[in-house]
């Protein structure tokens, strides 16, 4: 860190540079009468002229959004600068030496140091810009044309090409005065048996610059069979350059990323090309890592006054998109609320997008993002087969901890809200009820996070840790399904004659208790309650799977029915209905839920489809409420 620009360089450099002429770079500016000008405000949105330029006073002042300030000021605003950047842009512009005051080390040779290098770099870059034309850079101009890129795309983004010898480069910049220790601190040139050579030799040459404009750094793409380096090389970490704060495409991006409230990180530099010629001009990307804290800071600063601003973050892949979205509840949640997903199809990357599908597909890319979040609890849902029970139940205990895991509350609850949406659960309350219980419950255990989540998955206790015998939710008598599910099992061990033959058509997953259900299993095990004869409980109980079951059917055989009439047809015929009329029910909410899920645009046969089955059902339905058994 350079220190303090001295004052009175300060006022000089303020003074130095005439207002008028810094704001008519970035807008039209015509007389305004009294020796004034005005012009559109690059600030808000507007038709007519309310920014209003006053060459005598050195201010500005929109008379539409209430900006205003000095020539500092306007800089910082529109470039999105911090002041010493935008002292320092100024001071080079006016041709004025700063001098800086007291802290770090002798800064006042480190600002000359990065003057240099600066310097260094506009040297480089214009030199990899001219090779570009040489014949030797055929391959390289191939490489570029086969990506869709014309010479005048090469030429916006400033692309170059290092020749193949040794110190072409080192040379050409030793010739405009740079010393060797200059080019090796560079990162431009590094040391060789016999002196400095040049770093970059034989490859396509991408200037990384600041948000500021100017060059930092190269990223720099191998094109040749016989180069053994990496498929792309960058400039090491340098004074300059720093890979976990640079964004490459920064300075093209930040007036439309802080025009439209979003920025659009991509992965690499042809992407970044892509995008913007494709008019996706928000398109950034990190050179050679992954995106960090130290990124979303220069983005905060972009994007500082928007509070509706987001990030979106495009990966060619599900899987990739998965494992970056379940960061996003480990690293800063207000940030990752602010961020979005989009999945390129057929895991292309957008420079492959453009070429296979056009500028459109990549804009497409962009408008299809979803949430951060949302994006990581259907990755979740996806894994289970929603059409049954047992999936979406599955669903809600797997997703649900991945909700409660959202720290800001209004947030979290609707996507609780959306998590019932996606399961098609229609009472979302219960889902509301049950993710709120796993935050509680992770918030009470401290440490220990018990609503577990994504970063725990296939590290929770192993299942054999569970009681033997059936899992699932305890018997419940209170229940009435379980209740009327528990009759209807001490009917058909006790009295089998009683339910049959319509018992023994009943499935399995009709008793929604499992320890009922392995019940169930074993009565049809044992040939079913139809066949009843002296060794009928004895052949159940020997096909229950375990002694809980076992222990089970002994109860239910033993038990008094909940009557106080005669065990008969009737009292048979009313369980029978109700364990028949509860299925039904159920179906009718699971067959409600798939047609909410498969929405408006579901193709037109297969609405229909569903449709029927429901309507079935609710005259079946309607058929046991008013005929009772003689329906079944
Ligand atoms: N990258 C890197 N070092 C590598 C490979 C990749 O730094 N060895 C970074 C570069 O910033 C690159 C980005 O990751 O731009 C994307 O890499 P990749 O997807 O492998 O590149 P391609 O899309 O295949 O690029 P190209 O069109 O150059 O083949
Ligand atoms: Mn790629």
């Amino acid at each position: 860190m350079a220190g303090r620009i001295n004052d009175e360089d300060v006022r000089a450099v303020r003074s130095a540079v005439p207002i008028d002429s810094v704001v008519s770079e970035y807008l039209q500016l015509r007389p305004a009468g009294g020796g004034n000008l005005k012009g559109l405000c690059p600030f808000h949105d507007e038709k007519s002229p309310s920014f209003h330029v006053s060459p005598a006073k050195g201010f500005y002042h929109c008379f539409g959004c209430q900006e205003g300030g000095d020539t500092v000021d306007f800089v910082m605003k529109v470039e999105h600068l911090s002041f010493s950047e935008t002292i320092e842009r100024l001071a080079r512009q006016a041709g004025i030496t700063l001098r800086y005051e007291e802290g770090g080390y002798n800064p006042g040779r480190q600002q000359g140091e990065r003057t240099r290098l600066i310097e260094a770099h506009k040297h480089a870059a214009q030199f990899y810009v001219d090779q570009l034309q040489s014949a030797e850079a055929e391959i390289g101009r191939r490489f570029l044309a086969e990506r869709g890129f014309d010479q005048a795309a090469a030429e916006h983004f400033g692309v170059g090409y290092s020749p193949a010898g040794w110190d072409h480069l080192t040379r050409f910049l030793r010739g405009k005065g740079f010393t060797d220790k200059e080019l090796i601190l560079s990162g431009i040139s590094q040391d060789g048996r016999r002196g400095p050579i040049d770093r970059f030799r034989g490859r396509l040459m991408w200037p990384i610059r600041d948000i500021t404009g100017e060059v930092v750094g190269f990223g720099a793409r191998k094109l040749r069979d016989d180069d053994n380096g990496p498929k792309y090389l960058n400039t090491p970490e340098t004074p300059l350059y720093r890979k976990s704060q640079v964004l490459y495409g920064i300075d093209l991006a930040k007036r439309e990323i802080s025009k439209q409230g979003r920025a659009v990180v991509v992965e690499g530099y042809t992407d970044v090309m892509a995008c913007h010629l494709s008019g996706v001009t928000t398109a950034i990307a990190t050179c050679g890592t992954a995106f960090g804290g130290e990124h979303v800071k220069i983005l905060r600063r972009v994007l500082t006054d928007n509070s509706r601003s987001e990030v979106v973050f495009t990966f060619d892949g599900d899987a990739a998109g998965q494992k970056a979205a379940l960061r996003a509840f480990e690293d800063d949640q207000k940030f990752a609320a602010r961020t979005s997903i989009a999945i390129t199809p057929g895991g292309m990357d957008p420079c492959e997008l453009r070429l296979a599908k056009g500028d459109d597909a990549v804009h497409q890319l962009v408008e299809d993002r979803s949430p951060l979040f949302e994006f990581a609890i259907r990755s979740f849902v996806a894994q289970h087969n929603l059409d049954t029970a047992e999936g979406r139940s599955a669903a809600l205990e797997e997703s649900a901890p991945v909700v409660a895991r959202i720290k800001d509350s209004a947030i979290q609850h609707e996507y609780a809200v959306q998590l019932a949406g996606m399961l098609g659960i229609l009472d979302e309350r219960f889902v509301v009820r049950r993710v709120g219980q796993l935050a509680r419950w992770a918030r009470e255990g401290g440490g220990r996070q018990r609503a577990g989540g994504p970063g725990q998955r296939g590290q929770q206790a192993p299942q054999q840790a569970a009681p033997p015998g059936p899992r699932g939710p305890a018997i419940n008598l209170r229940n009435p399904a379980h209740h009327a599910e528990r009759e209807l099992l001490k009917l058909a061990l006790q009295f089998p004659a009683l339910v049959s033959p319509a018992f023994d058509a009943y499935g399995t997953d009709e008793f929604t208790a499992p320890p009922y259900a392995a019940v169930k299993v074993a009565i049809e095990a044992a040939g079913g309650a139809a066949l009843a004869d002296d060794g009928y409980l004895i052949r159940v109980r020997d096909c229950a799977p375990d002694d809980t079951v076992r222990s089970l059917i002994t109860e239910l055989a033993v038990e008094p029915l909940r009557t106080r009439r005669e065990a008969d047809e009737m009292y048979a015929g009313e369980q029978l209905v109700k364990v028949r009329l509860a299925a039904a029910d159920r179906r009718i909410d699971e067959v409600r839920g798939s047609l909410h899920r498969l929405g408006p645009q579901a193709a037109p046969d297969q609405q229909a489809a569903v449709q029927n089955e429901l309507w079935v059902l609710q005259q079946y339905r309607q058929a046991l409420r008013e005929r009772g058994a003689a329906a079944l």
